[in-house]
């Protein structure tokens, strides 16, 4: 089966952390030597990426002085200028200096907080000079591992104090940039603040300015905590929430494997691209940011296999934007979707203008309704659905 040939539309990024994954694990060093990041931008352009994303200590390694600095962003201008390739999203690493072994904005030591601020600053502005639209926000080391170690309403103020703060430095700079909060459940820390989407969701509307605060939810993520990603995305996005999305591939509850997109729970992976791609109004798109691959090629991999699996991101993408949009256009699934009442979900429950008063009057609804009727009664075919689903997956349909 061939997919479509990836083009700068697609909006694929990929982060300078995940193709220069080196191999070091809690175990063992590196399986690789450095990725240059010229090389990555033009290897990228080649593969069909649109854009590339950074954190601060993957472009100049933390400590450079501001002149070594400088050289590396200049190279990667040029790199971008010569590929056409874009900074879609840029962030801060706030975890593995040992300055933030006890987390960044919410460190039980002051002094280190207010580094921590110092430091989103300035890669704010560059992130703003590079033409970057969305600061994500991953507080990898922003938790504990025993609860007498961190008062949790505390640390939750704090980063709050931070994040307001840096809401009202990029309106005070007039930045077109939003943030977008990255939920993780654990690890590194034993237990990570902000650890699912529906957290980090209740936590933004504390904000003063929640408008600009949304989600970079990751499917490993969400899935080391046991829950249903696409679900996730699709509350995400009832509240309009979805500023960013990091993809890949994780296999059950465990730690934070970081697979190609579609190597872990690939029915979850189809319904997520078929919500994204399909789950818009009139059966668009729901969402157009980047695509963003949030992986790591293994560490038995070669160069060749870094892009090999960069690649494979891409091409699973695109294999399963193409299988959604079968499913979609089979009329055995359009009937099948009808038999299932999914489309019956979206009429509202009262009529237009209907009251309480006219519910209950409406003796339909329940002096003559029998809900003892159902026992027996016809099923909605959902494993119908889901089977049809799966047969398009697998290209048998
Ligand atoms: C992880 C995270 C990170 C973040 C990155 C950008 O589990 O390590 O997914 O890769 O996405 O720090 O914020
Ligand atoms: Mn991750
Ligand atoms: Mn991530």
């Amino acid at each position: 089966m061939t997919a479509p040939t990836p083009t700068r539309d697609d909006k694929f990024s990929f982060g300078l952390w995940t193709i220069g994954y080196n191999g070091t694990d809690p175990f063992g060093g590196p399986t690789r030597k450095p990725l240059d990041v010229v090389h990555a931008v033009e290897k990228l352009a080649e593969i069909g990426a649109y854009g590339l994303t950074f954190h601060d200590d993957d472009l100049f390694a933390f400590g450079s002085t501001d002149a070594e600095r400088q050289t590396q962003i200049d190279r990667l201008k040029g790199a971008l200028a010569d590929t056409g390739l874009i900074v879609p999203m840029a962030t801060t690493n706030l975890f593995s200096p040992p300055v933030f072994k006890d987390g960044g904005f919410t460190s039980n030591d002051r002094q280190v907080r207010r580094y921590a601020l110092r430091k989103v600053l300035r890669q704010l502005d560059l992130a703003a000079e590079l033409g970057a639209k969305t600061f994500v926000m991953w507080g990898g080391r922003e938790g504990a591992e025993y609860d007498s170690a961190k008062d949790i309403r505390a640390a939750l103020s704090r980063y709050k104090e931070a994040v307001d703060l840096l809401g009202q430095y990029v309106l005070d700079k007039g930045y077109d940039i939003r943030f977008a909060i990255e939920p993780k459940p654990n690890e590194p820390r034993g237990d990570i603040l902000l650890p699912t989407v529906g957290h980090a969701l209740a936590f933004i509307n504390e904000l003063e300015h929640p408008e600009l605060v949304g989600l970079n939810p990751e499917v490993g993520h969400e899935q080391m905590a046991g829950l249903n990603f696409a679900a996730g995305i699709a509350q995400a996005l009832f509240h309009g929430k979805l500023f960013h999305i990091d993809l890949n591939g994780q296999r059950g509850i465990k730690y934070d494997q970081d697979l190609v997109f579609g190597h872990g729970d690939l029915h979850n992976a189809f319904a997520l691209v078929d919500l994204l791609e399909n789950g818009g109004p009139n059966g668009g798109p729901a969402y157009d940011g980047p695509r963003h691959f949030d992986y790591k090629p293994s560490r038995t991999e070669d160069e060749t296999g870094v892009w090999d699996s960069a690649k494979a991101n891409i091409r699973t993408y695109l294999l399963l934007k193409e299988r959604a949009a079968a499913f979609r256009a089979d009329p055995e699934v359009q009937e099948a979707l009808e038999a299932a009442k999914v489309l019956e979900l979206s009429v509202p429950t009262l009529n237009e203008g209907e009251t309480v008063d006219d519910l209950v009057a409406d003796r339909s609804a329940w002096e003559d309704f029998e809900p003892e009727s159902y026992l027996g009664a016809k099923g909605f075919g959902f494993v119908r659905l889901q089977q049809l689903a799966t047969e398009h997956l697998l290209g048998a349909r």
